[in-house]
């Protein structure tokens, strides 16, 4: 009997659901009840997003729960509950709220006006998701899935984070609604995105490293399932993107498509009616991507470019972390997906500088647009995102997250061949405040910035409360 590896503790059994059998309307869309806020109905109905997935979890052959039997009724629960919350008003009223308050939504459309006439074509937007509280995409959904895990009556919120943008998220979150929270972090990562580890240590949180493999996001997400199926009842899994078993990439898509919702209008007050030419996201799990797309999807005319990383060689396994282009399909974390995988259909290993695109596996509606042909995937490398990195600092003043970098990279190279009349959206999904340490230290003098090491000063009261 085939079987698939969660990691070296936890082995799966194959599929417990039969493929579906037909492409049953979930209930409305979060959020489209909203006065104002209803989907368009494309024509073709496999891109309307009120429709995907089925029933199952599927999206085209990706997707679906592929999970160990004690998990069963667990993952069935949090789905039926989320389903129930989906048609109720009231839950979407509470997290409007909370966006609007606690978050700061809507997040403004910047239009790059200097970064624009530098790179002499198309006229380059950004979504603001990096001026979110936290600083970055993630707490769409965090607020979303702790909502849910109070509801449901659970004790803790657990999760795996890379760049540690979810960890931080989802410890707020956790702080926000009053629940304990435990993130799994790679210790690679840890050492990497520091500033977010001491974030989450102050909300309260406990990280907790993942010490084996290459000991990024993974090993990370290997980490968070092994502790979660030693506790599923108490603790709620929070996912991180728009991963892991049905309902987990629709709902956290439902949470994230505020982004695109936002931006549609946004967009079309700015330009007197129109619709951007083309919108650019960057692709980890797929989280902020699907976000900012959704509302999009039935707009033909509007392209869709996902960006992922190819690191520092395409062509050498473990040098890249590029899934959608050279990924086959595989079950990781329980779903299936483009994987990057070697010929026993293990996880391969992956590498970026961007520590939030470190993952062999990405969502299954992605796999499915890419399949039919709705959104177009390319990549950027680690020079190309550290050049994007510098110039949205020097030439726009703002500095980007990493992950961001590469979606700001792949929209400088396409405004190139594009004349100046036409508009290019990029999702900038976070800010870039855990990363400028890591930039500095290695790529600093490439760009003239060296920073000496300073000594922390002690605190006056530090030194009163230890005498
Ligand atoms: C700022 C930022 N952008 C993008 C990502 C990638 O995740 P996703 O593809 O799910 O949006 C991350 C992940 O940590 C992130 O921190």
């Amino acid at each position: 009997m085939q079987e698939i590896q969660i990691n070296c503790q936890l082995t799966l059994r194959p599929p417990i659901r039969q493929p579906p059998s037909d492409m049953g309307f979930p209930p409305v869309f979060g959020g489209a009840k909203e006065k104002g806020a209803a989907f368009p109905k494309p024509k073709d109905e496999r891109l309307d997003p009120t429709v995907m997935p089925t029933t199952e979890g599927f999206f085209g052959e990706y997707g679906g729960a592929f999970l160990p039997p004690p998990l069963v009724p667990i993952i069935d629960e949090i789905k039926a509950k989320y389903l129930e919350l989906k048609e109720d008003p009231s839950f979407w009223a509470e997290l409007r709220l909370l966006e609007k308050h606690f978050t700061g939504r809507p997040s403004p459309i910047l239009h790059c006006e200097r970064l624009s006439e530098k790179v002499g074509g198309a006229q380059i937007y950004l979504k603001r998701e990096d001026l979110n509280h936290t600083g970055a995409h993630k707490i769409n959904h965090c607020l979303g899935e702790a909502l849910l895990a109070k509801k449901m009556g659970k004790k803790k919120l657990i999760a795996e984070t890379g760049a540690g943008q979810h960890g931080v998220a989802l410890a707020t979150a956790a702080a926000l609604v009053g629940l304990e929270c435990d993130i799994y972090m790679g210790e690679v990562d840890m050492a990497k995105e520091r500033p977010n580890v001491v974030r989450m240590k102050i909300l309260g949180a406990n990280v907790i490293p993942a010490t084996h493999g290459l000991k990024t996001l993974k090993e990370a997400v290997d980490s968070a399932f092994g502790a979660y199926m030693e506790d599923p009842v108490t603790q709620f899994y929070a996912i991180g993107s728009v991963v892991g078993p049905h309902p987990f990439p629709m709902m956290v898509r439902d949470f994230q498509s505020v982004v695109g919702r936002e931006a549609k209008a946004q967009f079309k007050e700015l330009t007197g009616g129109k619709l951007p030419d083309t919108l650019v996201a960057c692709v980890g799990g797929g989280c902020n991507a699907i976000g900012l797309f959704t509302a999009f999807l039935g707009d033909e005319k509007v392209k869709l470019v996902g960006v992922e990383p190819s690191g520092t060689d395409l062509k050498v396994t473990g040098k890249h972390a590029a899934t959608m282009t050279l990924g086959t399909p595989g079950t990781i974390h329980g779903f299936k997906c483009l994987l990057l995988q070697d010929e026993a259909g293990e996880p391969a290993p992956v590498n970026t500088c961007a520590s939030g695109l470190d993952y062999p596996g990405v969502g299954p509606q992605h796999c499915y647009l890419k399949d039919i042909g709705r959104v177009k995937y390319e990549t950027v490398t680690d020079t190309e995102c550290v050049d994007a990195f510098m110039s949205l600092a020097r030439d726009q003043g703002i500095i980007p997250a990493l992950e961001s970098a590469h979606a700001v990279a792949y929209a400088v190279k396409l405004a190139k061949t594009l004349p100046k009349t036409d508009t290019i959206l990029v999702n900038l999904s976070g800010r870039g405040d855990k990363d400028v340490d890591y930039v500095v230290e290695n790529f600093g003098a490439k760009y003239g910035v060296s920073v000496p090491k300073y000594e922390m000063p002690k605190a006056e009261a530090a030194l009163a409360s230890a005498a």
